[in-house]
């Protein structure tokens, strides 16, 4: 019996740990060195993101690494991450919100808070 407890608690506990791939928030104000924030930084919910999409939907491969750019197709490279016609929101966020429907997925403060 307490064998058997052990072992369920394993496996309960080796599933929590492949809940999610990479790191679980991601600050892009830091990944994207953003020169000068003007907004609140954004924490990138990235664990969530999985449970809605697929990992090819945002990176060139499965296992993460390089980013798509969702517009244009090839690898995406956010330049300098400066107003709010940066390429981040332009090539990578904004399209896939729209293409989805998320609710409120272009609102300032949905991303920046
Ligand atoms: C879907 C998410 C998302 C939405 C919605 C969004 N942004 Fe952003 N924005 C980002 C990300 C990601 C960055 C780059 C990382 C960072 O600056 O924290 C960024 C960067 C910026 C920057 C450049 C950095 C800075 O702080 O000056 C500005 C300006 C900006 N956004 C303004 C806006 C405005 C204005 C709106 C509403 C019209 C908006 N954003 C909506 C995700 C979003
Ligand atoms: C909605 C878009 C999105 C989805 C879906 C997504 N990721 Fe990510 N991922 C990102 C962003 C944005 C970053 C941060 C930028 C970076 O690290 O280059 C990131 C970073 C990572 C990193 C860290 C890379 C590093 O160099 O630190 C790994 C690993 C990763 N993702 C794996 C995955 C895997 C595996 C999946 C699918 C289970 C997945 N991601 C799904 C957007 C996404
Ligand atoms: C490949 C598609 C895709 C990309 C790219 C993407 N998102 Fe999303 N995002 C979604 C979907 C789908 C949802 C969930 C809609 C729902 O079911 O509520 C979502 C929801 C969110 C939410 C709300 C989370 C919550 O707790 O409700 C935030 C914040 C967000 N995205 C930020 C970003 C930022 C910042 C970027 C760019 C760095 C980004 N997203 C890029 C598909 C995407």
């Amino acid at each position: 019996m307490k064998k058997l407890f052990i072992l369920l608690a394993l496996i309960v506990f080796s599933s929590i740990v492949i809940a999610g791939q990479g790191p679980e928030v991601i600050d892009l104000s830091k990944k994207f060195n953003v020169p000068k924030t003007t907004k609140k930084v954004v924490k990138f919910p990235h664990w969530f993101h999985q449970t809605k999409n697929q990992c090819t939907e945002c990176h060139l491969d499965a296992n993460g690494g390089k980013l798509k750019n969702i517009k244009k197709g090839g690898e995406f490279n956010p330049g300098v991450v400066k107003g709010t016609g940066n390429k981040v929101h332009k090539e990578f966020c904004w399209p896939c919100h729209k293409a989805k429907k998320v609710p409120r997925g272009k609102s300032c403060n949905k991303c920046h808070k």
